[in-house]
């Protein structure tokens, strides 16, 4: 039996990289998964070759279409028992504070901010009133210390852990649990640019005592863990997947 047996999951940004690693993995787990993500096709794409996924389109900039899709989840599966606030996006490139366009500034926190508290807000109204639940959300280790050029970005990642530590109080007492997970760098379509730069993949290489990246797949496997009732005494948690990086 898997970690995940008979449970419900949503996983917003599910259609690429880390979020679709989590939606095949929580389905390896017996989950009926939800992929949430604004790109459809490859949404439905990966549901339609996981078993007892389904997939919705919606923005998670937009409040109303993640009320909506909680709501629509819970009657297409009966229930909501977990979710993964996941969909994000990257800065458009590495520049200074004062260089950076205001319009990117707020875009990135719109989407990696402002989307995991829509995406929270709807998944707790429905969480609190059945007394259970478990919210993971994609922080970065970015979100822990800061890198240069990157400050919506570092600003969004730290605000997400924020959020984190303030639900994972409010509704503790509610038997729901709220983590995030704040990986270094993966290879995605999001990070794919970066890392066709071979300067910057040795430099990834060598941050890392490993000596290599972190994969889509080791991020998955956490975020089932937190999903998870294994982890029940878990709350409030920043769990860092960054192959010891952070010990530098
Ligand atoms: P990705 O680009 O492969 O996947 C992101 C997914 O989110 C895509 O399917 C995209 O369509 C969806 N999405 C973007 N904006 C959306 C919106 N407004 N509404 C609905 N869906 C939307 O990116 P990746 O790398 O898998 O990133 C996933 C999360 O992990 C992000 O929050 C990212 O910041 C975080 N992260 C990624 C790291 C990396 O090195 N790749 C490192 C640390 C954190």
């Amino acid at each position: 039996m898997g970690d995940l047996q008979d449970k419900v999951v949503l996983i917003t940004g599910g259609a690429s990289g880390i979020g679709a690693a989590a939606v095949t993995t929580a389905a390896q787990h017996g989950a009926r998964v939800a992929v949430v993500d604004f790109n459809i096709d490859a949404a439905t794409a990966l549901a339609d070759q996981t078993d007892g996924a389904l997939a919705y389109k919606a923005d998670v900039t937009n409040p109303a279409d993640m009320d909506a899709v909680v709501a629509q989840v819970v009657a297409d599966f009966g229930g909501l028992h977990g979710a993964v606030n996941n969909a994000g996006i990257g800065q458009h490139k590495r520049v200074l504070t004062h260089e950076l366009p205001n319009d990117i500034w707020a875009r990135v926190m719109d989407v990696d901010l402002n989307g995991v508290f829509y995406s929270a807000k709807a998944e707790l109204r429905y969480f609190a009133e059945q007394r259970a639940g478990s919210i993971v959300n994609t922080s970065s280790l970015a979100g822990l210390r800061a890198t240069e050029g990157m400050v919506s970005y570092v600003a969004s990642k730290h605000a997400v852990v924020g959020l984190t530590k303030a639900i994972a109080l409010e509704y503790g007492p509610m038997n729901i649990r709220c983590n995030a997970i704040c990986p270094s760098y993966v290879r995605t379509p999001m990070t794919e640019q970066g890392f066709a730069d071979k300067s910057l993949m040795e430099r990834v290489n060598k941050k890392h005592p490993s000596g290599r990246a972190v994969t889509a797949q080791e991020v998955a496997d956490a975020m089932v863990f937190l999903l998870s009732d294994r982890a029940s005494g878990i709350s409030a948690e920043l769990v860092k997947i960054d192959c010891g990086a952070a010990a530098r």
